[in-house]
């Protein structure tokens, strides 16, 4: 696999299931640079707001949540002084976190600190999300939109459930806000029945 001494985005899109994370962390381990989940941000930002009662059609209280979020190299989320970690997964913010993350203004402050977070490893990172590609880091070294069947992306979301995760992709490729699309210039690759060392050795052949 090819070494790199430059700092290098690599962009990571796709559906929930796609094997996004675990593609992200080889990536991530292989070039010993730092991966960014962006979707812990507006995870944690739903976290939080379940937690203070801030209703999800409050557009202000979300942006504030948003503003005051605090992420760090290991993962955890810091929102409004209260880590949120342990809440990211809950059943509550997978239905929460559509319509966080639906929302545009929400959107705007979070974008501004994904970028800081990588400006501020030298310009490095695996960033994984939905619309890395497309919006937050559109001049990536590399773009990838990882998919696999659904059958398939049901199976490695067992807590959410097969239809949960079908709500949640409607709405991600459906929003008006940045939808989850195939940016331009990004490589398409199946994971369904392909192992994570083959997908990141192709992905590093890209560099
Ligand atoms: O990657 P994830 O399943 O933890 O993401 C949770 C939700 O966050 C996802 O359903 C949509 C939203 N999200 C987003 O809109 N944009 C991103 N860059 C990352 C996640």
């Amino acid at each position: 696999m090819p070494e790199t001494s430059r700092p290098v985005v690599i962009a990571i899109d796709g559906p929930a299931g796609a094997g996004k994370s675990s593609v992200a962390k080889a990536l991530a381990e292989h070039l010993g640079i730092e991966r960014l989940d962006t979707g812990s941000t507006y995870r944690g930002v739903a976290a939080a707001a379940l937690r203070a009662g801030v209703d999800l059609s409050d557009v202000e209280g979300l942006v504030a949540l948003a503003r005051s979020l605090e992420i760090d190299g290991e993962g955890a989320v810091v929102v409004d002084g209260a880590d949120v970690t342990a809440d990211l997964r809950s059943a509550e913010v997978n239905v929460a976190v559509s319509v966080v993350a639906a929302t545009a203004a929400v959107r705007e402050v979070l974008v501004d600190r994904q970028r800081a977070w990588v400006a501020e490893r030298g310009g490095a990172g695996v960033v994984e999300g939905r619309d890395i590609g497309s919006v937050v880091f559109p001049h990536a070294d590399v773009k990838v939109y990882l998919t696999a069947s659904e059958e398939e992306r049901a199976k490695r979301r067992p807590d959410e459930g097969s239809a949960g995760v079908a709500r949640r992709d409607r709405i991600d490729t459906q929003r008006a806000a940045s939808p989850l699309t195939l940016a331009d210039g990004a490589h398409l690759i199946d994971t369904t029945s392909r192992s994570i060392a083959e997908v990141a050795e192709e992905v590093l052949s890209w560099l």
